[in-house]
């Protein structure tokens, strides 16, 4: 097998976009543009990858620098394109760190959706001896270079801008991906010009030169139209965006999963679900979330970094977000509805977390609640543990974290205050509106606030009567 070295083509500018931000690093589902081609040409085996930068060079080899460190992958190598005078010159950029005994698989940096096996079978047609052109049949094929032919054979590719009229009229059109043979296109990328409609260096002309080199040309046509789109407007992202999200809806749909829209569904990062998962509509998945076996998921829901376990129930309008951290999520729990989970928040089986209630870097053990408007940050709950409406931890003195530990059977009142580090000890109660800052003993009430007087007698102030 003759190895394969990738050339990702970025450096143009994107003026379409009208962005500050280098075209390929804008995001689809999630993931910047540029992001899913290096997954795809990760996916293939690749020997090298070289990528051609330009525009926005510095935000995108740093961008790409990064996360092939974070995934502990070769970081690709990185050739710089300016002035940049067309995809021809572009490519000829690469020749000095291109191996000449293997194929150059071309991509285009701003085209996210080509599956690994349309590129592996590109691969196989160019066999290391043949220029193999993945092609496409457009019902408009406008602005795309033309696939002519005499007979079958393969004998150029027109740009359409330089295309005569009959020639515009064929609708098999060139998608921006090729496998050839290195050694040759070197020999090719020699022997190109500007003198077209546009004054640019066009890699498809090297096609021409294929043809008279004797070379076999083959088109291998793409299956999905959708593989082959590039993005060069904010309308052409958020279709490309909904086509990315479909895909992802049909395969967990097909696994059986029961998404009540899947239009109206996003995932950006990764999604896993057991059996019997039910999700409603609008909701958001990012970083990488777990579901278990019958869990359902509300509508309106944001979830990111979390793992939830079997039977539990996410009601509407939940926002999860673990970060780094993660969140988990104890089988049979119930949370929400307006339930905030951050960092750190670790629910055993069971847990109740209720509407307006926030928890952060806070275990609960099986069977504990806190149902209504209340904050638990950097706090150990036991088992059972009733946390009463609109009480909170203090966690923060304005410099350090304190712990808050709030042992099993504890039954906190309404509008507490606990002033961190404190302990509540087991099977405690405390009184409505306490603050408490000291630890506290087990089985009793802890009552820490005023005393209730009514005095008699009190007149209340009067405005002074009118003249
Ligand atoms: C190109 C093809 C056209 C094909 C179409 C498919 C050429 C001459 N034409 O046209 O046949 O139908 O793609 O989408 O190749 N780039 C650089 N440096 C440059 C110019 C471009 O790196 O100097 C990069 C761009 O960032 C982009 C890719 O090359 O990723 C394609 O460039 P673009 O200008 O979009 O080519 P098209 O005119 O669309
Ligand atoms: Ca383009």
């Amino acid at each position: 097998m003759t190895a394969v070295d990738v050339v990702v083509m970025a450096a143009g500018k994107g003026t379409r976009m009208k962005s500050r931000t280098a075209k390929v690093l804008h995001r689809l589902g999630g993931r910047p543009l540029i992001q899913h081609v290096m997954d795809t040409a990760h996916a293939l085996h690749a020997r090298r990858t070289i990528v051609v930068t330009g525009h926005g060079a510095d935000d995108v080899e740093g961008w790409l620098r990064a996360s092939a460190q974070a995934a502990g992958q070769t970081v690709p190598d990185f050739v710089r394109q300016e002035p940049q005078l067309g995809t021809g010159h572009a490519v000829q950029q690469v020749v000095p760190v291109l191996p000449d005994d293997g194929i150059a698989l071309i991509l285009n940096g701003d085209v996210p959706l080509v599956r690994p096996e349309t590129l592996q079978a590109l691969v196989e047609k160019c066999g290391g001896q043949r220029l193999a052109l993945l092609t496409i049949e457009m019902p408009d094929p406008t602005g795309y270079g033309r696939i002519v032919r005499s007979g079958d054979a393969v004998q150029a590719i027109v740009e359409h801008k330089d295309a005569s009229h009959p020639q515009r009229a064929i609708r098999e059109v060139y998608t921006g991906f090729m496998a050839v043979p290195s050694a040759k296109l070197k020999q090719w990328l020699a022997r190109l010009s500007n003198d077209n409609a546009q004054k640019e260096y066009y890699l498809t002309d090297i096609v021409q030169f294929a043809v008279a080199d004797g070379c076999e040309v083959v088109a291998s046509p793409a299956q999905e139209a959708v593989e082959v789109e590039g993005v060069n407007s904010p309308l052409q992202l958020a279709q490309l965006e909904r086509a990315f999200q479909m895909r992802q809806a049909r395969a967990l749909l097909e696994s059986g999963v029961r998404l009540a829209d899947p239009a109206r569904f996003d995932v950006r990062g990764t999604l896993t679900c057991g059996r019997d998962v039910a999700i409603d509509v609008n909701c958001v998945f990012f970083g990488d979330v777990v579901l278990g076996d019958d869990v359902h998921i509300g509508a309106n829901c944001v979830i990111g970094n979390a793992r939830i376990a079997s039977g539990a129930w996410i009601h509407p309008f939940t926002h999860i977000d673990g970060e780094q951290a993660g969140v988990t999520v104890g089988e049979g729990a119930l949370i929400g509805p307006f339930a905030r989970l951050r960092p750190g928040a670790q629910l055993g089986p069971e847990v109740h977390i209720g509407n307006f209630v926030e928890v952060k870097n806070s275990t609960l053990a099986r069977g504990a609640k806190a149902n209504h408007l209340a904050y638990l940050g950097d706090a150990e709950v036991g088992e059972r543990v009733n946390y009463g409406a609109g009480s909170i931890t203090a966690n923060y003195d304005g410099a350090n974290k304190n712990r808050t530990v709030i042992e099993s059977d504890v039954h906190v009142g309404s509008n507490c205050v606990l002033v961190a580090p404190v302990t509540v000890a087991r099977g405690g109660t405390i009184g409505a509106g306490s603050v408490v800052n000291r630890n506290t003993e087990p089985e009793m009430l802890t009552v820490a606030r005023a005393r209730q007087v009514s005095i008699a007698n009190w007149v209340r102030p009067k405005k002074p009567a009118k003249k």
